[in-house]
């Protein structure tokens, strides 16, 4: 990978229920296939609902700027745990990434720091490139604790993460207050961006050392469109974005995409 390239990761989260809705989808985002096969320095991971990942992987084989990711997974690779995804299974039916720690998993799965934590080192130990979201929530931005949110939720998150992995791992700043998925809201500033991306960056070079730190790439989720993805990419420096509501329509997706391969091929 470039050190320029930017990542965009599509979270539908449990959208596209239909199947008539996913084709759709679908037929939408390969009317661009020859555009997204010329892709110079933007890659793309699609992460639909579980179900869909096998017809998603078939559909976009051909594509090699677009890979597949899962929105969750289990810490154990089989067994007696109904309901559960392995991130191994998750591998062999087409996914190279995942989804884990988003704050709707927190929020209506219970999910803990620790169980994240349990989840992180199996993924990225059966070779999955993981996507650590962590964020603070409207309190603790009101009592301005982001900074200790951030770096308690990085120490727990990051506990026994295997540091010969550092590669597989990629870090998504998405603050809770800012995800525009369910009402419309104004994504933080600039420089409260570049803000978290610096007490990410120094938690991480604390923890691995610098060199180490710098294989981990840091990204931005909440509210993320075609008209701001600019800034928070190359005025805020983020190594990519975490879209959710604007990735369900495949022309803005693709908006998306296309700010950022226009401008880092100018650059
Ligand atoms: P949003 O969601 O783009 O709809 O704000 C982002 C996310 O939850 O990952």
């Amino acid at each position: 990978m470039l050190k320029k390239e930017k990542i965009v990761i599509a979270n539908f989260k449990m959208n596209l229920v239909l199947r008539f809705e996913m084709e759709n989808w679908l037929k939408g985002f390969l009317r661009y296939k020859n555009d997204l096969n010329n892709l110079s320095t933007t890659k793309i991971v699609l992460c639909p609902a579980v179900l869909q990942t096998d017809i998603f992987a078939n559909k976009l084989r051909d594509i090699k700027t677009v890979d597949i990711g899962l929105q969750d997974c289990f810490w154990e690779r089989k067994g007696s745990y109904t309901g559960g995804v392995s991130p191994t299974m998750g591998k062999s039916f087409g996914a190279e990434y995942v989804i884990l720690g988003h704050s709707e998993r927190r929020r209506y799965f219970g999910e803990t720091e620790e169980v994240i934590a349990l989840k992180l080192k199996k993924a990225v130990t059966v070779g999955l490139k993981s996507i650590l979201c962590i964020g603070e929530s409207a309190e603790e931005k009101k009592a301005d604790t982001t900074n200790l949110s951030l770096n308690k939720q990085l120490d727990a998150c990051l506990k026994d993460f295997p540091p010969g992995q550092l590669d597989r791992l990629i870090i998504a700043y998405e603050p809770v207050w800012a995800i525009s998925s369910n009402k419309p809201v104004n994504p933080p500033t600039v420089d409260e961006i570049m803000m978290a991306k610096l007490i990410i960056r120094k938690n991480l070079v604390k923890r691995y050392g610098t060199k180490s730190a710098d294989r981990v790439k840091i990204l931005y989720g909440g509210s993320v469109n075609q008209r701001n993805v600019e800034e928070i990419c190359f005025e805020a420096g983020m190594e990519g974005v975490l879209v959710g509501k604007a990735s369900l329509v495949p022309t803005e997706l693709w908006g998306i995409v296309k700010k950022l391969e226009l401008k880092l091929n100018v650059d």
